[in-house]
């Protein structure tokens, strides 16, 4: 969860760092550096505190650091407090060695102790200060060049790493290494850039080597060697990146967020299209045979955050339509539960990033234990996409706001027709019940539209609780689900308390909680359950809760309950979440803005948690 930049080629580095390091703020902000070579002249290192900005400040856009060779990092601090001390970019003390990373060395304080003894000092409260001092230890001892002493520090750290890093006796290379962490290497006529993510080196080249795990580049201008832990040569391809440049930018709107909310109706429209082929299901990505369908005693879908909810809705929904047991875990927890898994067993991973440390750890304890895996993920040629057996990509595009919406979507819609087709190989669900199913699912993105040209009205209503300390989100069944997204979205981008409550649960504890003018957003999608949700909010009215309904146009009684209520058009229970969450990411987004936050980068958080 930071962001690592490189660039070697004729241009000055600086500047194209700076710019790459602007797209990747997004995987953290708590500091920056920057460190330039000018062919065999010394480095030189800045690196500032606090925004990217600060840092462009201190070297005038980069016009400061004179050099056509170099590297960047913007931190999301692991070891050691935001600082200017603990920025990267980290160096030996004679600067022969530079080198910037994303990930965490979990076995650093033993390597660290290890190098005291042997002479080395610190100034950094930071892992990879260790890791590039251990470099620095092997190259000295063996005197093999940098692909050796890489290999064999590669082989001593434990965890995850995407390491970028200048040698002084090799002043236009850049020398990379890569375990988990997210790591793309673009390649130009003369020119060859590194980073984290794909939006950094988009507006320079798209095409691209992807890194594999345990690999190390080589990297000249132009120009990119791989070698394996054998430090034998790996012939790579270079892959060409379909996203196009200005889905990474801003649009018009104010927040990547507001513009990702917008951009719903066409990316569930395009999940769709890549998924429904001629009116029915087609998994052409996944080498499921009906007969394995047939055979599936479980499926467990494991993943965090925002993927996590989307899995308790699925659990509803391909439960009803398949009749399968589904269990649905948290990456964190599955990967040291020891989960019961048999080859009859499918594990879903659900990730917009595909590089989320705990849900690509349970992908791995997955095949380990003989599952067959299936991950659904936005970005292409992941890590998740990568190893699992099968992969159904969604097609949101580049999602930069750290809150998620348009890939949350399109996971729900992908997941949805995963369970259609696995009920209807199964023969739980009818012809017709089919194709119903599918023109609902067909209806979507429409539907989703017209939400979005109601947002005043969320608008006004949020205006009125931007300073709320408390808000409660009640449901059952999916509209459980939707309650737990809902204040996932609340908090993370508004700071405002927030708990998602099974609605039959409130008053076994938290009810306590509830005081007057306490908002409390009642979600009423599911209409075999309407009515026991209505009697949980007369339960909080009856305590001075302010009551929020949420709920499909019909449902005109609630009104009778709820102070102020939402409606959403009519679709199958199933589906309701897809309609449902957009007022409620409407809602976080202007309660958020109405406080003055920085909407598409909350603190404490990034975008993709590549570290445990
Ligand atoms: C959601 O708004 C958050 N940004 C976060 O919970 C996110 O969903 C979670 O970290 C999982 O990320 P992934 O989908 O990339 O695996």
């Amino acid at each position: 969860m930071c962001g690592i930049v490189g660039y070697i080629g004729t241009q000055q580095a600086a500047p194209i760092l700076l710019d790459g390091l602007s797209k990747l703020e997004y995987r953290g902000y708590d500091s920056a550096g920057l460190a330039v070579r000018d062919g065999t002249a010394e480095p030189e290192i800045v690196k500032a505190k606090g925004r990217l900005k600060i840092l462009s400040e201190k070297t005038n856009n980069g016009e400061t650091m004179i050099g056509s060779c170099g590297i960047g990092h913007t931190r999301w601090a692991t070891h050691g407090e935001p600082s200017e001390d603990n920025a990267h970019p980290h160096c030996t003390d004679d600067r022969s060695i530079i080198g910037v990373h994303n990930g965490i060395i979990d076995n650093y304080k033993e390597l660290r102790e290890k190098l005291v003894r042997k002479g080395y000092s610190f100034h950094s409260e930071t892992d990879t200060e260790v890791a590039i001092k251990m470099v620095d230890y092997y190259l000295r001892k063996y005197n093999m060049g940098p692909i050796d002493a890489i290999v064999r520090t590669m082989v001593r750290v434990r965890g995850s790493y995407a390491l970028a890093i200048m040698f002084k006796e090799y002043p236009d290379e850049i020398f990379v290494a890569r375990k988990d962490s997210p790591m793309i290497i673009g390649v130009e006529e003369g020119e060859t850039y590194i980073a984290s993510d794909v939006p950094a080196i988009l507006r320079y080249t798209r095409n691209v080597y992807y890194i594999g795990n345990n690999e190390i580049g080589r990297l000249g201008a132009g120009c990119a060697k791989f070698y394996n832990l054998d430090q034998e040569e790996i012939q790579k391809e270079l892959t060409e990146i379909k996203w196009d440049a200005e889905a990474a930018e801003k649009g018009g709107f104010e927040h990547f967020m507001m513009k990702e909310i917008h951009e719903q109706p066409k990316a569930v429209q395009d999940t769709i299209n890549a998924i429904i082929k001629d009116g029915r299901v087609s998994l052409e990505g996944i080498s499921l045979t009906e007969e394995e369908i047939l055979n599936l005693r479980d499926i467990n879908i494991v993943a965090c955050g925002s993927a996590y909810h989307v899995g308790i809705t699925l659990q509803y929904v391909i439960e009803d339509l398949t009749r399968i047991p589904v269990r649905v875990e948290l990456g964190s927890e599955f990967r040291y539960r020891k989960p019961i898994l048999s080859d009859n067993t499918l594990v879903i991973v659900i990730s917009q990033s595909g590089e989320t440390a705990d849900s690509l750890a349970a992908l791995r304890e997955a095949k380990e234990l003989g599952a067959k895996t299936l991950g659904i993920v936005n970005v292409i040629g992941s890590s998740i996409a990568r190893e699992a057996d099968n992969v159904l990509y969604t097609l949101a595009g580049p999602e930069i706001a750290v809150a998620t919406t348009k890939a949350y979507s399109t996971q729900l819609v992908a997941g949805y027709l995963l369970a259609i087709e696995f009920g209807r190989v199964r023969g739980n669900i009818t012809e017709e019940q089919y194709q119903n199913f599918i023109a609902d699912i067909q209806k979507l993105p429409r539907q989703i539209e017209g939400l979005l040209e109601e947002q005043e009205r969320i608008q006004w209503f949020a205006s009125k609780f931007s300073n709320a300390h408390d808000v409660f989100f009640i449901g059952r069944g999916v509209d459980y689900a939707i309650c737990l997204e809902g204040s996932l979205k609340m908090k993370e981008i508004s700071y405002v308390h927030s708990e998602a409550y099974a609605a039959g649960e409130l008053k076994h504890g938290t009810i306590s909680l509830i005081e007057d003018g306490t908002l409390v957003v009642g979600s009423l999608t599911q209409p075999d359950l309407f009515e026991k949700t209505i009697s949980n909010m007369v339960e909080v009215k009856s305590r001075g809760a302010y009551l929020m309904g949420l709920t499909s146009y019909g449902n005109y009684s609630v009104e009778d309950t709820a102070n102020f209520t939402v409606y959403v058009p009519r679709t199958d229970p199933h589906f309701a979440n897809s309609l449902a969450i957009i007022p409620l990411q409407l809602m976080a987004y202007y309660i958020s803005v109405a406080k003055g936050l920085d909407v598409d980068k909350p603190r404490n958080l990034a975008k993709s948690v590549t570290v445990e």
